[in-house]
């Protein structure tokens, strides 16, 4: 009889993306994946290390299961992931609740890691690879909705912005065979999937060289956008010094490219984005906020925000601040800065700003982009969107969840309708956080 696995998420996108090849590899390998983590034979927890808090979660969580592996003799546990990659073996030393470690190249390994744990040896592979892109891996879908899914096209990243963990962590940057996501892609297209969203790093970074043909970016998301009319292609994370008008073009060129560009600012103090190595300066982000506006009139925009980043004084903070209103954000990620150890700023700058400061300035942050928000729902209502299905409403069964283009998340009465299918919907009020209508008949 096949063992069973269980896997629990942590962190962005990418190791959503990450834990579906994670158990396409054991199921190749005499495992078979449960929901249930009281049937497993091996847990694993695939880890983020971005901020502080992301690795206290994982400790409480490792505790909770600690009391499952006294109870069950036999029972392995395994940390993957960037917290894995962070730690290394010092993991295996707190209090015996790890049987074995694996950072984000080191997965093809896990069979391997897996028999080491069990014959009490010590198990640990946190290599980082120049060119490992799991690009021959079929995923396992794990998603519930059968609708939408990631598809990875690079890992690690090259950027060292100062703050960030991310290029110690999973290494450095490389792009995966355009061939392979295409066919990952009709894969996905074959099994009724309606939308895929490209991930990487930093995606306008991508790149693809063979017999002198080279494929950036802007070619790969055509490429994707052309496999099929009706599957709606989204893409994260762009970098403002990267994103390119010739990306702008192709996003508006195809209906099916959805209208929403994550263009993560981080601050709005030059001061700040110098130290942070974010490699552009306000004005430019600026410049590129105004070519979106331009290039695709319809394009929302979102952006990630940190408060209280090292020596951030009252008028850099009233920069990020008036970046924000300027920029008009459709949604936002926001953040106090933690300091990651090995990072660039750990390293050369003091964590200066007292918490109590960084949370005064969130709190701002997060009260001017509720404002925000709320405008940009406010916008719609009244006006008709085209929406792909992706679930019930949790909160009602005749209800529906999906989203438009621009990625807001709509709820409306089903109507007769499944997940799947693309619907017209006027909007005839919003939250802050939800547009609310009706199923109208209407082409738009
Ligand atoms: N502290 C706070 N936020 C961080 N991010 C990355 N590193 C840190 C850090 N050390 C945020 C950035 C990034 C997002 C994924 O997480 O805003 O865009
Ligand atoms: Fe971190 Fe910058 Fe890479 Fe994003 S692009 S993961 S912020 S280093």
């Amino acid at each position: 009889m096949e063992k069973k696995v269980y896997i629990e998420t942590y962190g962005c996108q990418m190791n959503v993306a990450d834990s579906e090849v994670v158990v396409s590899i054991l199921s190749d390998n005499g495992y078979e994946y449960t929901e249930n983590i009281n049937e497993a034979e091996l847990i694993l927890i695939n880890t983020c290390s971005i901020r502080e808090n992301a690795e206290q979660r994982v400790w409480g969580r490792l505790k909770a299961i600690g009391h499952l592996k006294k109870k069950k003799p036999g029972l392995l546990v395994g940390l993957i992931g960037c917290m894995a990659e962070r730690l290394k073996e010092n993991i295996l030393e707190k209090e015996h609740l790890v049987d074995m470690v694996a950072g984000p190249d080191a997965y093809r390994a896990l069979p391997l890691l897996i028999n080491d744990a069990g014959s009490g040896h010590k198990a640990v592979n946190v290599l980082l690879s120049q060119e490992e892109t799991y690009a021959d891996i079929a995923p396992v879908r794990m998603d519930r909705n059968g609708v939408t899914s990631f598809v990875s096209i690079m890992r690690g990243c090259n950027n060292m912005c100062a703050y960030c963990v991310v290029p110690y962590v999973r290494g450095a940057e490389r792009s995966r065979d355009p061939e392979s996501v295409l066919g990952e892609v009709m894969e996905l297209i074959k099994s009724g999937y309606r939308e895929v969203t490209l991930l990487g790093q930093n995606v306008d970074s991508y790149k693809w060289e063979i017999n002198g043909e080279r494929t950036g970016f802007p070619e790969l998301l055509e490429k994707v956008a052309q496999a099929d009319p009706l599957l709606r292609v989204r893409f994260s994370t762009s970098h403002p010094k990267d994103i390119s008008d010739d990306l702008l073009r192709v996003i508006s060129k195809y209906d099916n490219i959805c209208k929403h560009i994550h263009l993560p600012a981080q601050s709005g103090s030059n001061r700040i984005l110098k130290l942070m190595n974010r490699k552009y300066t306000r004005e430019w982000y600026m410049d590129r906020i105004r070519a979106i506006r331009e290039i695709i009139p319809e394009c929302a925009v979102s952006t990630d925000m940190i408060a209280g980043f090292c020596t951030e004084t009252e008028d850099d903070h009233r920069e990020s601040l008036s970046l924000m209103e300027w920029s008009e954000y459709d949604f936002a990620y926001m953040f106090k800065y933690s300091e990651r150890p090995g990072s660039g700023a750990a390293r050369k700058y003091p964590d200066d700003v007292t918490e109590e400061t960084k949370a005064r300035r969130l709190n701002d942050i997060i009260s001017l982009q509720n404002k925000l928000s709320t405008k940009s729902k406010k916008k719609e209502v009244g006006r008709i969107f085209e929406v792909l299905i992706e679930n019930q409403s949790k909160r009602s069964a005749d209800h529906l969840t999906g989203r438009t283009s621009q990625n807001n998340v709509v709820v409306f009465p089903a109507d007769g309708h499944e997940k799947g299918e693309y619907v017209n919907v006027l909007i005839e009020r919003c939250t802050s956080a939800t547009l609310i209508g009706k199923i109208v008949a209407i082409r738009i």
